[in-house]
C-alpha cells in the first residue's frame, strides 16, 4: 500500500495555462498515459512543470488487460521509458478490455468476472508488471451489461487478483455506484469487501443519470450517495490517495480544486467517526 498523497485533480488540457505558470494549490495529479506519451509540446511541458512541484500519477486507458490480443509490447516499453523520465509515484488502468485484432475500440469494456478470466488477466497482469518493472493498480470500471457467464463478484474478482499478482486497486467510488445502480448489486458489500492494504488509490467523478440507468460521464459534480460511500471506504481503510476526475463540460480549474477540497474535507469527516 502506498502512503496516502492527499487530494489531487487530474490535468485536464483546458488547465494547461495553470499548470504551466502554477502553482495549483493541490498536492499532487494524475495524467492520462496516452495523452503524455511519446509527445512533447504544451502537455510535455505541463507535465514537467507539475512533475516539479508534486508527485504525478500515470492513469492508462489502453493496456486491455482483459483482452485477447498479445500484449503491446511497443506500448509498455513507452510507458516504461516516461516512467524512467518522470518518475510517477505509481502507474494504473483498467480492469477491461480495449482492442480486438490490432483495433483499438477507445472503450473500456468489461469482461466476464469467470475463474478462466481470473486465470488470463491473473497472466497478462504479471506480465506487465515484469515488462514495466513495477506493479500497477487497475481501477474498477464503470459498465452497462453482465455476462450470464459471470460466477464472480466484481469486488472480488479485484480483490483475488490484487491476492495473487501484488497489483493495487484504483476504486473509483463513483463507478461502483453506477454499476450498483444499473445492475442491482450493494454498493455497500461491494466497497467493504475492498482489501485495506491493496487499497492504493480512489477516483471521485460525477454521472449522468438518464432514467433507466446511470453514465459515467465525468461532466458533473460528485453526487451524495457517492461522497457517504467514498466516507465509508475512508472509515475502514483509513486516508487513501484520491483524485477528482472531470472529463466533460470542464469547469474552471478553481471549480475541480473546490471540489478536491470538498473530499479532503470528506476524509477529515469519516476519519473522525470512524469504522462504522
Ligand atoms: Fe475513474
Amino acid at each position: 500500500m502506498q502512503t496516502s498523497l492527499g487530494h489531487g485533480i487530474g490535468m485536464r488540457s483546458q488547465h494547461f495555462d495553470a499548470w504551466l505558470h502554477g502553482p495549483v494549490p493541490v498536492p499532487w495529479t494524475e495524467c492520462i498515459t496516452e495523452n503524455i506519451l511519446d509527445v512533447g509540446g504544451r502537455p510535455r511541458a505541463a507535465l514537467e512543470a507539475a512533475r516539479a512541484r508534486m508527485p504525478v500519477v500515470f492513469h492508462g486507458v489502453s493496456l486491455s488487460i482483459g483482452g485477447c490480443d498479445p500484449l503491446d509490447a511497443g506500448y509498455l516499453a513507452s510507458v516504461r521509458r516516461l516512467c524512467d523520465e518522470i518518475e510517477p509515484a505509481w502507474i494504473s488502468d483498467h480492469l477491461c478490455w480495449t482492442a480486438l485484432g490490432g483495433h483499438h475500440l477507445h472503450d473500456l469494456l468489461p469482461l466476464p468476472y469467470t475463474e478462466e478470466a481470473l486465470e488470463h488477466v491473473t497472466a497478462r497482469l504479471l506480465r506487465v508488471h515484469e515488462l514495466l518493472g513495477r506493479p500497477i493498480a487497475l481501477e474498477n470500471p464503470s459498465t452497462y451489461v453482465t455476462f450470464a457467464a459471470s460466477t464472480i463478484p466484481e469486488h472480488e474478482f479485484l480483490a483475488e487478483l490484487a491476492r495473487r499478482t501484488g497489483c493495487g486497486l484504483l476504486l473509483d467510488v463513483n463507478n461502483v455506484y453506477v454499476g450498483a445502480r444499473n445492475h442491482g448489486f450493494s454498493a455497500e458489500e461491494y466497497v467493504d469487501s475492498i482489501p485495506p492494504e491493496a487499497l492504493w488509490q480512489i477516483h471521485l467523478a460525477g454521472h449522468s443519470d438518464l432514467g433507466d440507468h446511470l453514465l459515467d460521464t465525468h461532466d458533473a459534480p460528485v453526487v451524495e450517495p457517492v461522497w457517504r460511500l467514498y466516507e465509508r471506504v475512508i472509515a475502514r481503510c483509513g486516508p487513501r490517495s484520491t483524485l477528482i476526475e472531470w472529463d466533460d463540460r470542464i469547469p474552471p480549474i478553481e471549480d475541480v480544486i473546490a471540489e478536491a477540497h470538498r473530499a479532503a474535507a470528506a476524509e477529515q469527516r469519516a476519519l473522525g467517526r470512524g469504522v462504522p
